[in-house]
């Protein structure tokens, strides 16, 4: 399958990605993830991304659309994929179709994550992750790792994110509203997006993902 998560900051696109991702047997591609392994690895797109991320803004449309296009040519996404953070506005989109119309290839859904403001700001305030890897994620309340401070999946050191300030967050809550939320009307009208809530336990919300994946994937 290949599937687009949208959701605000905070909604669980990476917690469920993963899940739904082994789930489904295909990648898992994010582009914050990506970015973050440039941050580690100093690259040059690391350090412009970093510029943009650390204000809770989009990193230019320039370098992040090759980049996810690169990502998305590797062989292990031939077959499918589950896309976390991209596409993030209208133009990445048609970008996104673009390349898709190339390959003579079609998106099988869109997986909009709904959570309420007040709850993804008190997800983002407890959110721990790897430095090791970015996609492993905990939280000091609802899944903290067994011990404090130290990554259950690889040992790595657990930290906060640079943009999980309030006010970063402040910012990232607006960008997605006035940017990334355009793209839900943008994909309602190719008839792709299925909505879910978000809230509940991590697994109930994994099986109701599957649960609409599928009954999208018998309608089409
Ligand atoms: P990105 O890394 O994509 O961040 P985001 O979209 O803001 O999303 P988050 O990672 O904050 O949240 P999430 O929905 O994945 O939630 P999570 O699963 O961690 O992007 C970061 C930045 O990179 C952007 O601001 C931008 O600058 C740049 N960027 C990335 N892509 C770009 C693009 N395409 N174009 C331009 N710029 C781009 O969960 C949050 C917390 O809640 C965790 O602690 C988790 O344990 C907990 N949690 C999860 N589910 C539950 C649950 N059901 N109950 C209780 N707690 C839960």
């Amino acid at each position: 399958m290949r599937i687009v998560l949208v959701g605000p900051p905070g909604a669980g696109k990476g917690t469920q990605a993963v899940r739904l991702a082994k789930e489904l047997v295909i990648p898992h591609i994010s582009t914050g993830d990506l970015f973050r392994a440039n941050i580690s690895q100093q690259t040059e797109l690391g350090k412009l991304a970093k510029s943009y991320m650390d204000r809770g803004e989009l990193v230019p449309d320039s370098v992040t659309i090759d980049m996810a296009k690169d990502r998305m040519e590797q062989a292990d996404a031939e077959n499918g994929f589950l896309l976390d953070g991209f596409p993030r506005n209208v133009d990445q989109a048609k970008a996104l179709d673009e390349l898709l119309t190339t390959e003579g290839i079609k998106l099988d859904a869109v997986l909009d994550l709904e959570v309420p403001e007040d709850e993804v700001v008190k997800r983002i305030a407890g959110r721990r992750i790897c430095r090791n890897d970015s996609s492993h994620v905990f939280h000091v309340t609802y899944s903290p790792p067994k011990k404090e401070g130290v990554c259950d999946v690889c040992g790595g050191e657990l930290y906060q994110r640079g943009d999980d300030r309030e006010e970063t967050v402040r910012t990232r809550l607006e960008v997605y509203h006035t940017q990334t939320e355009p793209i839900i009307d943008y994909y309602k009208a190719q008839g792709l997006v299925v909505t879910i809530s978000s809230l509940g336990p991590v697994d109930e919300i994994t099986q109701r993902a599957l649960g609409a994946l599928k009954r999208e994937k018998a309608e089409q």
